[in-house]
């Protein structure tokens, strides 16, 4: 079982990086990270979210974290999730093991749909995605900035259930 010391590490490593995941640049200390981790397993508790961390011995060395999209009732039966791995262990199938473990969950929880917003440049993304069987449904015109530019967000999505809408 991770601390919360390694998942400040974890967290710092990724920001710093700057890659193509949500945080960049914001310092994760262990208070924040305390907060952070209590406000998750009370969403957890809930059933709304579902997290899964690559371990390396007590070393993190990956993350995901799937909600159900929760900005109102009628897309409750959609699910929205983050993914990274560290670099250095990127390539050796971690993303895709726990790539598994959100479709399982997904599936459990009788989701419908799997939604991702992904930089036009993350080929590597959208190649596990494809792999997974996700579609390009769209595309937000710089929608998405790093590093002082501003870039396409590439919508995929997936189908989980069967039926009319999804
Ligand atoms: C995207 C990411 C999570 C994938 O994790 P990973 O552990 O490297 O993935 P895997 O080793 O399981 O590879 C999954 C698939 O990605 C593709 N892939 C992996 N490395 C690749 C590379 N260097 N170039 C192109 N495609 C690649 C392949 O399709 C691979 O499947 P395959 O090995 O069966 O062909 C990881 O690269 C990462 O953390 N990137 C930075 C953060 C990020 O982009 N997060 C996603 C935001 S939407």
């Amino acid at each position: 079982m991770a601390d919360v010391t390694e998942l400040v590490r974890y967290w710092n490593a990724m920001s710093r990086e700057d890659t193509f995941i949500a945080k960049a640049g914001e310092r994760a200390t262990v208070k924040l990270q305390a907060a952070s981790l209590r406000k998750k397993r009370a969403e957890q508790a809930e059933g709304l979210r579902f997290t899964v961390i690559a371990l390396e011995g007590g070393r993190i060395v990956g993350h995901t974290s799937l909600c159900r999209a929760r900005i109102h009732h009628r897309s409750m039966h959609r699910g929205e999730f983050g993914i990274g791995v560290e670099k250095g262990y990127r390539g050796e199938g971690i993303g895709t093991a726990m790539m598994r473990e959100l479709e399982k969950k997904a599936k459990q929880w009788g989701l419908r749909l799997f939604v991702i917003g992904l930089f036009a440049e993350n080929r590597t993304a959208r190649k596990m995605y494809e792999k997974f069987g996700f579609k390009e449904c769209g595309r937000i015109p710089g929608g998405l900035s790093r590093k002082g530019k501003y870039s396409d967000e590439v919508m995929m999505f997936k189908r989980l259930g069967r039926g009319r809408s999804a």
